[in-house]
């Protein structure tokens, strides 16, 4: 599903931690809504540290950045924290919390926004269906296997059904068929109109599962593109 304005915008964007490490600079790039985004490049290529400037983790230290209408560089707490909400976020490794039900898990984030258990029930057993767990309910992340907890990990991403994911390396620790499994699944979610955008290294997937490619090399934009 194409829309006609960017709900990323970066304009000479540049990233410099406190070490004095540059981690991104001079980029340029405007990611459409709708769009599906693999962010490729070489580990320590600042695959990471863009992601996480999209959510508001960090904050440029130069150049703009406007993600969902939100300009992450002089945006208040109070605006990074509706930006959150509105992010869904897939790390490689899950990050689901073991001594909690998947139910827990895949709950927390509307669970923050002052959502019951009883309201929150028919949407947590929604999005698991959506993954294909709605069964593993009351089971606890340890019990699931890997690629399992990574569906979890999905779930609990669009639970509060955000216009953007951002997923870092989430088919890293996975095996190449349940990697399909999960990228099958973020490309249906891409389908509902969610904007992905996903930093990976397994370029082989991209063959069975193409998108547009935005490549980093030290810090700089190798292969950008307006989708
Ligand atoms: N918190 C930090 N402080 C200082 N340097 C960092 C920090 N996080 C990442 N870096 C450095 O920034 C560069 C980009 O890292 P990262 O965004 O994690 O790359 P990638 O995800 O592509 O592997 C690397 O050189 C890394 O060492
Ligand atoms: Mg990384």
């Amino acid at each position: 599903m194409r829309q006609d304005k960017p709900i990323i915008c970066m304009r000479h964007l540049m990233m410099r931690y406190q070490t004095g490490k540059v981690a991104l600079s001079g980029i340029h790039l405007e990611i459409w809504q709708g769009s599906f985004v693999y962010l490729t490049g070489e580990s320590g290529a600042g695959k990471s540290t863009l992601l996480k400037m999209l959510y508001g983790g960090l904050r440029p230290t130069s150049g703009q950045l406007e993600v969902q209408n939100i300009n992450v560089r002089d945006a208040s707490e109070r605006q990074i924290r509706e930006l959150r909400q509105r992010t869904g976020i897939i790390f490689q490794d899950n990050r689901l919390l073991n001594p909690r039900t998947v139910f827990e898990n895949v709950a927390m984030p509307l669970r923050v926004q002052g959502w019951n258990a009883q309201r929150l029930l028919p949407r947590v057993r929604k999005v698991l269906s959506f993954v294909g767990l709605e069964d593993r309910l009351w089971s606890y992340p340890e019990t699931l296997s890997g690629g399992e907890q990574q569906r979890v990990a999905i779930a609990r991403a669009m639970l509060a059904n955000p216009p953007l994911i951002l997923a870092d390396e989430p088919t890293g620790n996975l095996d190449d068929d349940t990697a399909r499994h999960v990228l099958d699944l973020l490309m249906a979610l891409n389908k509902l109109g969610t904007t992905v955008i996903m930093a990976t290294h397994d370029l082989h997937l991209l063959t069975s599962h193409p998108g547009l490619v935005v490549q980093l090399h030290q810090g700089a934009l190798v292969a950008g593109a307006t989708a």
